[in-house]
Parts: structure tokens; sequence; C-alpha cells
């Protein structure tokens, strides 16, 4: 089969590969007919290299037909429609009963002490194949997989394996209180897809900080103050003139680890690429090559006693934070990878609504052949071509 493999830093190639096979009787193995490139494989394809090795395949947002499925598989069948959630999780251990899918204890990856495997995403979460592919070996699929109706275009159900469940979680973790101002940093597919689920909520001030004139435009289009971050001197001034001078009660820090503005973190970056696997990796744990820039915006702009939500992926352990500030500023902050399953029953009806009232069936900006990944790759992470979510088609 054809499928997306990593070779280096901005390499990305379609390669032919052996067809995936039933492993295990809790695998199942699905054709994919829709295939999301995510601002999270970006972290692949320009700094997480070191935990990469070439060949492996990418993508974690792939829906597609059961072609076959494993003995302990009972809850889908052959030619059954089925989105699959980012997150690799069993569905009966201590973490999944807590409705933390993203912790799954049956698949966590002790060798590097982090959480659920999770799909087509370095060795850090298991070294899973992805599903940028044409085929896709499923595991835990007597769990993972949910079924969707026939009829209704793909983009209707697809976001439900990452952005949607994300931003659910990132609105959830917000705690906005009844009446209160949301402000969500990054308007990229999952800061968008917050905002629009804060408003279907019922929050009434949602403002957004970007820098992406397309994407600004794209979040007043639905009634979103979007805010242009280089347009500003004083970002913080103007914020809290908008919000009674204390600030908005919940910040989401949709932006993560490729931030504008932290010139520090690109030097990082360049340099971990260039050094070999292993002292690359030690400089990724321990230097921080996080670019910390929105996530101290984010503390810099809460309310005082206000919620931070965190769900842009940073890495590095020895990342710096103001800890004197959160402090001061008695705020709370909840962050991690979203807990896809727990959110569904929630997003259901939302995605299968006549209305189409969180807009997925117009959210992809392109859906191309995959054979054109290097491409789109190229053309997502430089933002041309108005690019904002690419779907590939297997
Ligand atoms: N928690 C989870 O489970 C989960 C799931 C999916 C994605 N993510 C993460 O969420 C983040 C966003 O994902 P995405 O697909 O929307 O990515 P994206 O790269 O498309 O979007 C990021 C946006 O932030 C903007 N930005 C950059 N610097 C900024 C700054 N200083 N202030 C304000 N905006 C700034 C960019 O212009 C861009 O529009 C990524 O870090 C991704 O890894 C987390
Ligand atoms: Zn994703
Ligand atoms: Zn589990």
């Amino acid at each position: 089969m054809k499928a997306v493999a990593w070779h280096g830093n901005h390499d990305v190639r379609v390669d032919t590969v052996p067809d995936p096979t039933i492993e295990q009787p809790t695998d199942a193995i699905i054709s994919v007919t829709s295939s999301g490139i995510c601002g999270s494989d970006l972290h692949l394809y320009e700094v997480l290299g070191p935990y990469l090795d070439e060949g492996d395949i990418l993508g974690h947002e792939p829906m597609g037909i059961v072609e076959e499925v494993g003995a302990e598989v009972s809850h889908i069948t052959p030619g059954d429609r089925v989105v699959i959630p980012f997150n690799v999780s069993c569905g009966h251990c201590f973490m999944c009963d807590k409705g933390l899918m993203s912790q799954c204890e049956t698949t966590q990856v002790r060798e590097y002490d982090t959480g659920a495997a999770f799909l087509g995403y370095t060795k850090l979460y298991g070294q899973v194949p992805g599903g940028q592919a044409e085929f896709l070996r499923v595991p835990q699929a007597q769990f993972g997989p949910i079924k969707v109706p026939d009829g209704p275009s793909d983009d209707r159900f697809l976001y439900l394996s990452d952005v949607l469940p994300t931003a659910w979680q990132a609105v959830e973790y917000a705690d906005i209180p009844a009446g209160g101002s949301l402000l969500v940093l990054g308007l990229g597919p999952i800061g968008e897809m917050c905002c629009r689920i804060a408003q279907q909520r019922g929050v009434e001030h949602v403002m957004a900080i970007d820098l992406v004139p397309e994407r600004l435009e794209r979040a007043r289009g639905h009634g979103v103050q979007a805010i242009d971050l280089e347009e500003h001197d004083d970002l913080p001034a103007l914020v809290r003139d908008q919000t009674d001078g204390r600030g908005p009660d919940s910040v989401i820090d949709a932006v993560g680890m490729e931030a504008h503005g932290a010139p520090v973190g690109k030097l990082a970056h360049r340099l971990a690429g260039l050094l070999p696997d292993a002292p690359a990796q030690k400089m990724i744990e321990t230097a921080g090559i996080d670019r910390l820039s929105a996530l101290h915006m984010a503390i810099e702009l809460v309310q005082r006693g206000g919620t931070v939500s965190l769900s842009g992926v940073y890495g590095g352990a020895a990342s710096p934070m103001p800890l004197i500030q959160m402090f001061d500023k008695q705020i709370n902050m909840r962050m991690g990878q979203a807990n896809v399953k727990r959110w569904i029953d929630d997003l259901m009806p939302l995605v299968t609504a006549g209305d189409d009232p969180l807009g997925v069936e117009t959210f992809a900006t392109h859906h191309v052949p995959l054979g054109e990944a290097p491409n789109a790759y190229e053309t997502f992470q430089k933002k041309e071509d108005n690019a904002f979510k690419i779907i590939l088609k297997p």
C-alpha cells in the first residue's frame, strides 16, 4: 500500500510498504477514506525528528471502512464506517474508567514514561504506524473505533478523531463561568474549533489572537473578536480594555511549541535537528526546546483567579515557567492530550445535526490525494495557499 512516511526534517514521502495485517485479537484493519494533517504533525516535521525512525508512517486523524477484525472485536464488523481516535486506549483499565483515555494503562509507553500510545506519533508514544495511508491497523479496536452512519460526507465525522474532542476538552477545562469571557490563543484548527464550541455552549464574549490574516478573518466571520498579534504593541492593555480591566475569565492556549516570537526556541529546534539522535533527545528532554511565548502570554492575560487551559503541545523538561506570577495571580491550569472517547457522546449530536452548528462541512480548506502529501505538508507548514486544514484522500 501507499503510506506517508517520515524521512527527515521537512522530508515526508509517499512510500510503498507492506499492507498491515491483524497482529492481535484486539486489532482491526480499516481502509482509510480520509486522513487529516494536524498541527501536531508539524512538530514531527520540524522538532521531534530525533524520536522518529526513517520510514515511520505518520497520521492520527483517520476514518474509513472496516476491512477485517480480530477475534476479540465485536462492536464493529467489516463494511462499517468508523472514525479512529488518535489515542490508543483499551476502555477497561483504571485510567480509561476515569475517562482519562489519554493515560490508558494498557497502552502507556513505559520506556519513555509517557501516557497512552498515539497513532503515528514517535517513539514517545509507542511508534504505532499512523493513518496517512491506504490501510491502517487499529490496535485496541475492541474499544477505539467510533461507528458513524452512512450517508453524510466524511468531513462531518472525521474531526471526531482529534480536532473536536481536543477543542471540546479545552473548553471544558477552561471552566468558563456563566456570563464569563474566553480568550483563545491561536486560530489554527484547534483554536478555531474552541471558539465555535464555546459559542455553541453559550459563551458570548469570545476573543482570539493569531497573526495569520485569513485565520483572523475566518474567526471574525462567526462573531469572534479576533486580534492580530502583530498589529498591537500592548496586547495586555488591549485585552484588559475589552474585559472590564481584569482580563478574560479563561484563556485557552491552542498554539504550542511552534509559537511565533520565541527566537531561542528556534535555535534550539535547529540544533536538535542537526545533532545525532541520542544527544538531540537529551537536549529536547532537558534543555527545554519549547517556545513558551504563547503560554506566558496566557498567564499574563488571564484574569486573577482565572483558568488557563492548555491544549497546545509543549515538549521539554527544563522549560522555565513564571511560577511567581502563576502563584500571585492564583491561576488554575488544566492541560493534556484529549481523552477522545470521553467526549464523543457530547459531540455526536452536533456533527449529525442538520444545520451543522460547528461548521465541520466547510472546515477543511484542502482535500488532496494521498500521493500529494509531501506538497501538502510543505504548504501547511508555510501556511501558504490559505492552508488551514488539509485532508488527505487515499
Ligand atoms: N491536546 C491535544 O490532544 C492536542 C490535539 C491536537 C493538537 N494539539 C496541539 O494544539 C496546537 C494547535 O494545533 P493546530 O492544529 O490548531 O495547529 P496550527 O499550527 O495550525 O495552529 C497554531 C496557530 O497559532 C498561531 N500562533 C503562533 N504563535 C502565536 C502566538 N504567539 N500567539 C497567538 N497565536 C499564535 C499560528 O499562526 C497558528 O494559526 C498544537 O500545538 C497541537 O500540537 C493538541
Ligand atoms: Zn491531530
Ligand atoms: Zn485503558
